[in-house]
């Protein structure tokens, strides 16, 4: 029986350009950046050229650009990184009780060193209110942090319009686009953010890289202590091949973006109508709207999360229960809680699917042909 991975918000399969980009870099190119003899400078060229395109993608300056770890690093510099740099001006912060928990971690370790934090909630698409934001501003909000593409239901929320809001207000906008950064153009000369957040894998690059956007002049403390890398933002030799790997998956994003929407936003057409033809009882959750082409999370009534994803997984299907750092947990969703209420059956009987580059047309088909057999043995 065929695999059919259908679970690309948890992580991409890497393009074969960008390993190909890698593998020379891994075998000629081992000089640490820092160093400034010929292998250093070498290795330096990788990272600035690297910096560059990265910075181009968002129309941002090069020096905006520290390289991380992945998307989780990049949060957590911006989130706690701002909030310590700025608690002389006060100590509030705001989020929203759905982003990820490489934010919504980072803002609870803040909230223990006595920050206060206010989690707005989310309507049953899964969007922010401004409204909301409005209201919970105050004079001593240090910073805003609002995803962009909520990773388990694909929703989009109003960044340019949250931004806006707080042109004329002292809290820095961060915005986590770790999902959103692949098929969404985007432009920092005109989108009010200040920090944006990237990860690598998620675009078909390598694993274990990202970088976060820090708009100039946004006071931000280093997380680590060591080197002066990255302009004294992220000590830690950088990761050479990775950053190039990194490179490489942008170019292709880039170059391939419309072909990509266009091509996923078929399959989560195609995998919705041949259940419908199938005759599966299911509700998509999010908003039909404001959502992303490679998403989409299903309820599927009466059902289980755990035993839905087992005979998935029998069956050769891989997909997930919502954020791939809580998948083989039985808590429910906190993003769907949040949209549908504590305790709501679609917490726990909901499924993501998502698209990508391991997907074709006809294995769309065979795996809603298969969801669709398992219900009905289900039910
Ligand atoms: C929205 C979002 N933010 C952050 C992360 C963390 O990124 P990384 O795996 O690169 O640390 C993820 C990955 O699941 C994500 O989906």
């Amino acid at each position: 029986m065929k695999s059919i991975y259908m679970d690309h918000a948890a992580t991409t399969p890497v393009h074969p350009d960008v390993v190909d980009a890698m593998v020379p870099v891994y075998k000629e190119t081992f000089g640490n950046p820092s160093s400034v003899h010929q292998f250093g400078r070498k290795a330096r060229r990788y990272l600035d050229q690297a910096r560059r395109k990265v910075a181009e993608s968002l129309k941002a300056n090069e020096k905006e650009i520290v390289f991380t770890s992945g998307g989780t690093e990049a949060d957590n510099l911006a989130v706690i990184g701002t909030a310590r740099a700025n608690a002389g001006k006060g100590k509030h912060i705001i989020t929203t009780s759905i982003e990820h928990h490489a934010t919504l971690h980072a803002v609870e370790y803040l909230e223990s060193q006595g920050f206060e934090v206010t989690y707005l909630p989310v309507n049953e698409e899964g969007l922010v209110a401004i409204e909301d934001v409005k209201a919970a501003l105050r004079e001593d909000t240090i910073l805003v942090s609002i995803m962009m593409v909520n990773n388990e239901t694909g929703s989009i929320q109003p960044i340019s319009q949250v931004g806006e809001l707080l042109r004329d207000h002292q809290a820095y906008f961060h915005s986590d686009i770790v999902q959103a950064y692949g098929l969404m153009s985007l432009d920092v000369t005109t989108l009010p953010v200040d920090l944006l957040a990237v990860s690598g894998h998620k675009i078909n690059g390598p694993k274990g890289i990202g970088f976060l956007y820090i708009r100039e002049g946004v006071q931000i403390e280093s997380l680590q202590y060591g080197g002066e890398q990255e302009r004294k933002r992220r000590a830690g030799t950088e990761n050479t091949p990775a950053v190039k790997g990194l490179q490489t998956a942008v170019e292709i994003m880039e170059a391939e973006r419309m072909t990509y929407k266009e091509k996923y936003l078929h399959y989560k057409q195609l995998f919705i109508r041949t259940l419908e033809e199938k005759e599966v009882t299911f509700e998509v959750n999010g908003s039909e709207e404001f959502t992303v082409e490679s998403i989409v999370n299903i309820s599927f009534p009466d059902m289980n999360v755990e035993t839905l994803l087992t005979n998935f997984d029998l069956s050769g299907i891989a997909a997930s229960s919502g954020s791939a750092c809580t998948a083989g947990s039985i808590e429910p969703s906190h993003v769907l809680t949040a949209m549908f209420g504590p305790g709501h059956p679609k917490t726990t009987n909901s499924i993501r699917f998502s698209f990508g580059l391991a997907n074709n047309e006809e294995d769309i088909i065979e795996a809603a042909t298969r969801v669709s057999q398992i219900i009905k043995r289900l039910t």
